[in-house]
């Protein structure tokens, strides 16, 4: 389903390069749970962010059900966004005095959708990770840590994705709610087939994974 190769990312700033991703090359099949795991600053949520088509690499290629999605235009990549893949971010990025069930029908927007239709993904999205109904109508801000986590999974299911991609999910999390947030995506990925790719620093997390993959100053290893 993804297959990458020699991606290299560099960051230049006047006459200083940072050489983040040096020929980073490897696949992921559909199906796959498969965690990225390496220490601050490895160039973890660098790699996230280009399968996610949210940065593009230096030079490399990217294959996304075979097809090299690197060089398409913004907008045909917003397109793939919307429709294929569901985002899970550390700092879960929900907005605030807004209230759950609209924070998980955004990423909806730019899909050709009815309000009403909207709303109820929405709803079985919010029902798959198991938050409680009667705090649909609440505002994200009054919500406890391992709630804002369940709409921001409850979110990034809500377009029906094959791919999750999901940065440090438990980051911010005590070990207890984490654990809860691990088995939320262990279902998602032996129930419903679900392509995931979780990033993380801890050993522990991605242990739930099938396969990790070792990323290291910016290479796998
Ligand atoms: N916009 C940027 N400009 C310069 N350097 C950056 C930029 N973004 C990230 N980096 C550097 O790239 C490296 C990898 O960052 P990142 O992918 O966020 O690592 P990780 O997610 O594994 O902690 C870090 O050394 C970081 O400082
Ligand atoms: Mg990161």
């Amino acid at each position: 389903m993804i297959s990458c190769k020699n991606l290299i990312k560099d960051y230049v700033e006047g006459d200083n390069v940072t050489h983040v991703l040096k020929k980073v090359s490897f696949e992921v099949k559909k199906g796959e749970f498969v965690a990225v795991m390496g220490p601050s600053g490895s160039g973890k949520s660098t790699i996230m962010n280009i399968l996610g088509l949210l940065d593009e690499p230096t030079s490399g290629t990217y294959l996304l059900n075979d097809k090299d999605v690197s060089k398409l235009s913004d907008d045909q990549q917003a397109d793939i966004r919307a429709e294929k893949i569901g985002f899970v971010f550390q700092s879960f990025n929900l907005l605030p005095r807004t209230t759950v069930l609209r924070n998980v029908m955004l990423p909806l927007t730019y899909l050709n959708l009815t309000v009403k239709d909207r709303e109820e993904r929405a709803k079985r999205a919010l029902l798959s990770v198991g938050f409680p109904e009667d705090r649909w109508n609440n505002m994200s801000n009054q919500l406890s840590g391992g709630q804002i986590q369940r709409v921001a999974i409850a979110r990034a299911l809500v377009n029906d994705p094959s791919i999750i991609l999901a940065d440090e999910p438990t980051g911010n999390l005590d070990t207890k709610t984490g654990e809860i947030v691990l088995a939320t995506f262990e279902k998602l990925n032996k129930e419903e087939g679900r392509t995931i790719v979780l990033i993380t620093h801890e050993q522990d997390v991605a242990n739930h994974a099938d396969r990790i993959i070792h990323v290291r100053d910016g290479n796998i290893i």
